[in-house]
């Protein structure tokens, strides 16, 4: 039998050959503080101190540290916290604070080896950096980092704590705060989802008999819709409780599957092609998911493509005439371009997660939500449960970014298998399914054609956007140009492009990185051509009194100041000379 001290405390090790560092802590012991995200020794979530030294406890495995020491965050400090932690604390080195006991762990272990041979001198931000080059922050309060543990390793938090500007801070430096992946209730089952492995076709038999029979198995059921139809790799078929995750994925194998394929289409040049194989027949058109925060409104579809919707253009005919006409005199002033955006992964740290608990007819669910009280609302509608009877909780949330605003199908499978399984169940979507179902900011393809007069005002702008939503519908990004820059005549017209991708969601201000970045790219190259300089441009052509103070601030900047101007050929921004 080996043993590990961790934190002081003597534990004995699994037998397991398998079983990993980062579980002994996680799961057999509750130190919940460390985190578990990649499990690939990227991101650094997972770093403990091995006698002392920083190591990745997702990669270790259990057996390596017998006989030898292991500190976990909850180890560092005690009642008088760590410089490090009293830094991150008062200078606000955090957001999410999913990251923060990776990063304090790292940086103990710095700031510790640093004051020694160095006393107190400030080590640079680069000699910090390259110390945490193994964490990553999604929440980007890199500077933040950098700067607290700068100033720990000074000695100016070498004294008492401060008053923290986050009211959390605390619990989150110290690995004490329960986010809804750490929560454990007596008897508590793993949830898992099978999910399609084709891109699209029809269910004809699912067999979850076999499933239902395996050792250790507590509940199944089917998530297929009415039409029996997946549309997308990874689209939820059906639901497993078991006492742990090998069993639920041993019953997940044991489910029988028949499935006819249909032909599919994937990405917004194919799905926009005559021809292409349908997405969403007539009949099934309300099943696509939704890629921004309101409802969508009424929209023609033809295909995959629905749209128009051009609700905010005014003076639509004048636009397309002003810029007929300059196209057919080659006016120098008319910029037209085509671009096209990637779709982006929201990438939360903490995945989608959700534990319900039923006891008698009162539901409690623990959700990675953004959206508490609209998610009691919509799940108390959905089970014909009183307000009272639902209670959702989001103690912390480990990031977001307006993927975890709505009600998931992991949500719903998780209390429907603690219905029938009449247990407590967790289902926490693992990297894989993190970084592929949970939506992403569509792809796009913006169309502009930006028109000045010849005294300097911006006469016509026109934005066609179409967005590559996957199985989903409701974008808007050309018609948040409406915004900015008002112009005599704008033609704002948006398009959804369905296909057999996973569906698109919200990610933080729906739509507008991919409008802001064609436009203002067009509004850069009209200052080319005007010979103007874009600053003043954007002052003459946008009234918002705050982005007037915005624009005399970036003017201010060294880095403007000095720059070499839009045709510089040399230095770090370059630009080619457009003829
Ligand atoms: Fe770093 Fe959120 S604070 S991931």
């Amino acid at each position: 039998m080996s043993t590990v001290t961790i934190n002081g405390r003597v534990e004995t090790l699994p037998d397991d050959p398998e079983a990993l560092l980062v579980d002994v802590i996680r799961d057999q012991m509750n130190l919940t503080g460390t985190k578990l995200v990649c499990g690939a020794g990227v991101c650094g979530a997972c770093t403990v101190l091995l006698d002392g030294v920083p190591v990745v406890s997702c990669l270790m495995p259990a057996k390596a540290v017998a006989g030898r020491t292991v500190t976990t965050v909850e180890g560092i400090g005690g009642t008088k916290l760590h410089p490090i932690q009293r830094a991150f604390m008062a200078l606000d080195a955090l957001q999410c604070g999913f990251c923060t006991p990776g990063f304090v762990v790292e940086a103990v272990a710095f700031h510790d080896g640093w004051r020694k041979a160095k006393g107190a001198a400030v080590p640079s931000r680069e000699e910090i950096g390259a110390a945490l080059s193994g964490h990553l922050c999604r929440c980007g309060a890199y500077d933040n980092i950098l700067h607290a543990v700068a100033e720990a390793c000074s000695g100016r938090f070498d004294g008492d704590e401060t008053v923290p500007p986050r009211l959390e801070a605390r619990d989150k430096v110290t690995g004490s705060a329960k986010y809804t992946v750490d929560i454990h209730h007596d008897g508590q089952l793993e949830g898992l989802i099978v999910r399609s492995h084709i891109a699209h076709g029809r269910i004809v038999e699912l067999d979850l008999a076999p499933a239902r029979a395996m050792p250790g198995v507590m509940a199944v059921i089917s998530l297929l819709g009415d039409d029996s139809t997946v549309r997308y790799v990874g689209e939820p078929i059906a639901a497993i409780a078991a006492k742990d995750h090998k069993a639920a994925r041993d019953a997940a194998a044991a489910i029988g599957i028949k499935c006819k394929p249909l032909p599919s289409v994937v990405g917004l040049d194919a799905a926009r092609k005559p021809g292409a194989a349908l997405v969403f027949e007539k009949s099934s058109r309300k099943k696509a998911g939704n890629v921004s925060e309101g409802s969508p409104a009424p929209a023609p579809w033809k295909q995959n493509v629905r749209g128009p919707s051009g609700a905010f253009s005014h003076k639509a005919s004048k636009v397309r005439s002003a810029i007929a006409a300059a196209a057919e005199t080659h006016d120098p002033l008319l910029v037209e371009g085509v671009f096209r955006t990637a779709g982006q992964s929201h990438s939360c740290l903490e995945p989608h997660v959700t534990v319900a608990r039923f006891d008698g007819d009162r539901l409690t669910l623990h959700v990675s939500t953004q959206a508490v009280f609209h998610l009691m609302e919509l799940i108390a509608k959905r089970y014909k449960l009183s307000h009272d009877k639902v209670r959702v909780i989001a103690d912390h949330v480990g990031g977001g970014f307006g993927s975890k605003g709505s009600l998931g199908l992991d949500t719903i499978a998780a209390i429907e298998l603690a219905r029938e399984a009449r247990a407590p169940v967790r289902i926490a979507l693992d990297r894989h399914e993190e970084q592929c179902v949970t939506g992403h900011r569509p792809a796009t393809e913006i169309s502009i054609a930006l028109l000045p007069s010849r005294e300097g005002r911006l006469k016509a702008l026109s934005l066609t956007a179409y967005s590559d939503n996957g199985a989903a519908i409701n974008s808007t990004i050309a018609a948040l140009a409406r915004l900015i820059y008002p112009a005599e005549a704008k033609q704002l017209t948006d398009f959804d492009v369905i296909s057999n991708l996973p569906p698109g969601a919200p990610f933080r201000g729906p739509g507008g990185p991919p409008m802001a970045f064609a436009l203002e790219q067009a509004v850069d190259e009209a200052a080319l051509r005007m010979q103007v300089d874009p600053i003043s441009l954007r002052k003459r052509w946008d009234t918002d009194p705050n982005r007037q103070r915005l624009y005399d601030w970036a003017a201010g900047l060294e880095v403007w100041r000095i720059a070499k101007g839009a045709t510089a050929q040399s230095g770090r921004y370059r630009r080619p000379v457009i003829k």
